[in-house]
């Protein structure tokens, strides 16, 4: 009975649905079912090349409800020919294609959509974990060419992928999966890229503080206040901005003693006379004795972001705060303590007057000692010869 009732209820669906395939086909020849070959997971065309769409993943795409034609748009006519005009995706993206002309991705051929996007037929929105975009797939996406033996390589540029990756962003990224953590489009952009020597790019040396400080503000507002920045603005680019101290893909920790032991000579890069009276100095030879010792660094007297000149009353190393600043490490330092110079110069009469005149003093005497010496000598000599002669006139010549 059962049976019998099924049967008669699929006829009546089949009878159905073949009158509506025929209504259909008498008004408009039916779209081909492109997927009805392309889904097969073996198929090839000619040269052997795999043509295969997986119909699920189209669908689920964020293209899944086009038509295949809305991209392979000069399909017209069924069977299509065997090759097919490139996708166009610029006729309904405009402004993603026009970020890219003049960018250092330009170049169509080696840059296509693709190169970044990931298969056409499989594109999701940028906010869903499988796309090529999403923010902890970025990273790898861009190493893709931008790490070991990638294009990127070819055209002698620097693996960058490899660094960015042990630095504390890529950590925080890769491990962490913190999706805050800067990845190469928060630096970088992601269509209209350009090189740091264009003064519009956003790792153009003036541009930094404002990249980094996108999500730094409050590092960024105190550097601001420092006279680094303030020198920046007035076109002295030898002041060194956010990446000069951090580097731009292997930022480390700032508490890593690799970070400490590397940042006396980064401020001493620029400041050569003040690294070498800081060498001299007790708080220097202690941290060279090897391995990392906790001793004042720059930065610890002088502060990292908002550093002033000594003149500057707000200044950490200005006299009026240095029983402050030594006290930080050195509990019940007082007036007399502070007197120590931390940058020990016997060169410099009015910064370290006591090291000036003990030098000058020690200078003196040894120049009046040896010309002492050499008077004496010169005098002693010509005495002798005065008696050489005066003996030999009294022995009538002989
Ligand atoms: C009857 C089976 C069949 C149907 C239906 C079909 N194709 Fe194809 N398609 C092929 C074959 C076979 C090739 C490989 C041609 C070759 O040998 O180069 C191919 C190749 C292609 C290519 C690659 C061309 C190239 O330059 O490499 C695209 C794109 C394509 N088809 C899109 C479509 C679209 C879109 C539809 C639906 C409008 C569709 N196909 C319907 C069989 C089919
Ligand atoms: C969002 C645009 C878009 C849509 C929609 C789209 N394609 Fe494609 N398709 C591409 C791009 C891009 C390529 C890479 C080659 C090129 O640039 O033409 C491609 C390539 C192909 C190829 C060649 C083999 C390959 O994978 O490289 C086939 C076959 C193909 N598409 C079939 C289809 C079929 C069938 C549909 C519908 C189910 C479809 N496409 C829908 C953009 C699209
Ligand atoms: C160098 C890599 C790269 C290339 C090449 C590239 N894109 Fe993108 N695209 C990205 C990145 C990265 C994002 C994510 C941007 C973001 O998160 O704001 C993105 C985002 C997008 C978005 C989403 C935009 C939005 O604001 O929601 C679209 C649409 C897009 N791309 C289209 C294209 C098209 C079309 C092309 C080719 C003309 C292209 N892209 C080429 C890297 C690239
Ligand atoms: C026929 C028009 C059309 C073509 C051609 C087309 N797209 Fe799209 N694309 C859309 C539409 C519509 C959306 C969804 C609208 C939206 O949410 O922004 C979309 C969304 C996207 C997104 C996701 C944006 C997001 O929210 O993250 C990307 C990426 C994208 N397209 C890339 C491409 C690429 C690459 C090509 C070429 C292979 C292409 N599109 C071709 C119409 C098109
Ligand atoms: C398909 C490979 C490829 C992908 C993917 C790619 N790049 Fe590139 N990139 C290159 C090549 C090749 C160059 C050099 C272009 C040239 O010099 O003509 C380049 C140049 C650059 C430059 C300029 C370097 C300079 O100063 O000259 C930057 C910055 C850059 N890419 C960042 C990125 C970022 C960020 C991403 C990911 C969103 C990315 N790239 C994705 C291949 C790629
Ligand atoms: C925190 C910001 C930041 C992040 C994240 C970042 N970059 Fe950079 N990148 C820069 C800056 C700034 C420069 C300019 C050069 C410099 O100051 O060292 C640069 C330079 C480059 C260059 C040019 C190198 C050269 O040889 O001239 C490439 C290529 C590049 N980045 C690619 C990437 C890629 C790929 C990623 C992701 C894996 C990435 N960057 C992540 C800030 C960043
Ligand atoms: C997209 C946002 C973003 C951008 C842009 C960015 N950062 Fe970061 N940065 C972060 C986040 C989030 C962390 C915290 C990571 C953690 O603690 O795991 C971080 C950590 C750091 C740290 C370590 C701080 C600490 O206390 O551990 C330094 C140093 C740093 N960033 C410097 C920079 C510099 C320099 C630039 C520019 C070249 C930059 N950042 C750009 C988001 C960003
Ligand atoms: C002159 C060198 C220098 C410059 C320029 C510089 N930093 Fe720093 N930064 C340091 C040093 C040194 C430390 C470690 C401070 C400490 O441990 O007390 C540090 C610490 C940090 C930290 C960790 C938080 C903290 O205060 O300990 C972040 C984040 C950071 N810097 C981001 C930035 C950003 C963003 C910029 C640009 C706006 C920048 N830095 C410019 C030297 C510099
Ligand atoms: C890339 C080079 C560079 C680096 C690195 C650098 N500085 Fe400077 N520094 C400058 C320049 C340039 C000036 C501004 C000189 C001027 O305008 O008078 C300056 C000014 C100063 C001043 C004020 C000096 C004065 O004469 O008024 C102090 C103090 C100072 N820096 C300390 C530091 C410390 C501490 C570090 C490391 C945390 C550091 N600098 C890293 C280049 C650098
Ligand atoms: C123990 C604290 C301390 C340390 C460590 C220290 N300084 Fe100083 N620095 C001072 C004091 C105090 C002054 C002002 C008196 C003087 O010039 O000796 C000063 C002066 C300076 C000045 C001149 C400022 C001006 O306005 O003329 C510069 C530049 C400077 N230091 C850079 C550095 C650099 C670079 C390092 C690391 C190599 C460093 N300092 C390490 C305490 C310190
Ligand atoms: C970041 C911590 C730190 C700061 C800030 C600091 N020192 Fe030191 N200093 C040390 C350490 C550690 C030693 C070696 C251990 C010791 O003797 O206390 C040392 C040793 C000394 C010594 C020789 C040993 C002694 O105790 O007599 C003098 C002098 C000295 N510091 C003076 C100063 C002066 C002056 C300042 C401020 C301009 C200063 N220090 C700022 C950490 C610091």
């Amino acid at each position: 009975m059962r049976t019998a009732r099924n049967f008669l209820a699929c006829s009546i669906a089949l009878a159905l649905a073949a009158l509506v395939l025929l209504t259909a086909s008498c008004v408009a020849k039916p779209p081909p079912d492109c997927l009805a070959c392309h889904d097969d997971k073996t198929a090839q065309d000619s040269a052997g090349k795999s043509i295969n769409v997986d119909g699920k993943l189209f669908h689920s795409s964020i293209h899944g409800s086009m038509g295949c034609s809305n991209c392979h748009a000069d399909i017209k006519a069924f069977p299509h020919p065997d090759k097919i005009k490139p996708v166009d995706c610029k006729s309904c993206h405009a402004d993603e294609a026009a970020g890219l002309v003049g960018s250092v991705h330009s170049n169509e051929a080696e840059h296509p959509c693709t190169s970044c996007h990931g298969d056409a037929h499989q594109i999701v929105p940028k906010t869903d974990p499988r796309s090529a975009v999403y923010p902890l797939n970025v990273p790898k996406t861009c190493g893709k060419c931008h790490g070991d033996n990638g294009m990127a390589e070819k055209h002698g540029l620097a693996k960058v992928f490899p660094k960015y990756i042990d630095s504390i962003h890529g950590y925080a990224l890769d491990k962490e999966g913190l999706l805050v953590a800067a990845n190469c489009q928060s630096c970088h952009g992601s269509h209209h890229i350009l090189s740091r020597k264009d003064p519009l790019s956003p790792t153009n040396k003036i541009n930094i503080p404002k990249t980094c400080g996108s999500c730094h503000a409050g590092i960024d507002a105190e550097y601001a206040l420092g006279i680094h920045s303030k020198a920046l603005a007035k076109g002295n680019t030898n002041a060194p901005v956010c990446t000069d101290c951090h580097t731009a893909h292997e930022i480390l920790h700032p508490t890593d003693s690799e970070f400490r032991m590397q940042s006396t000579p980064i401020c001493g890069s620029c400041h050569k006379e003040m690294l070498s009276t800081y060498h001299d100095t007790f708080h220097s030879q202690l941290g060279a004795l090897g391995g990392y010792v906790e001793t004042a660094r720059c930065w610890d007297c002088h502060g990292a972001h908002d550093i002033r000149p000594t003149a500057d009353p707000l200044s950490p190393v200005n006299p009026a705060n240095l029983i402050a600043t030594c006290g930080k490490c050195h509990s019940g330092a007082n007036a007399s303590f502070v007197k120590y110079q931390p940058h020990a110069n016997a060169y410099n009469r009015t910064l370290s007057p006591g090291l000036y005149f003990v030098r000058l003093f020690m200078n003196i005497l040894l120049i009046s000692v040896l010309s002492f010496f050499m008077l004496h000598t010169i005098l002693w000599l010509v005495r002798a010869r005065y008696n050489q002669i005066k003996h030999k006139d009294q022995n009538g010549g002989k």
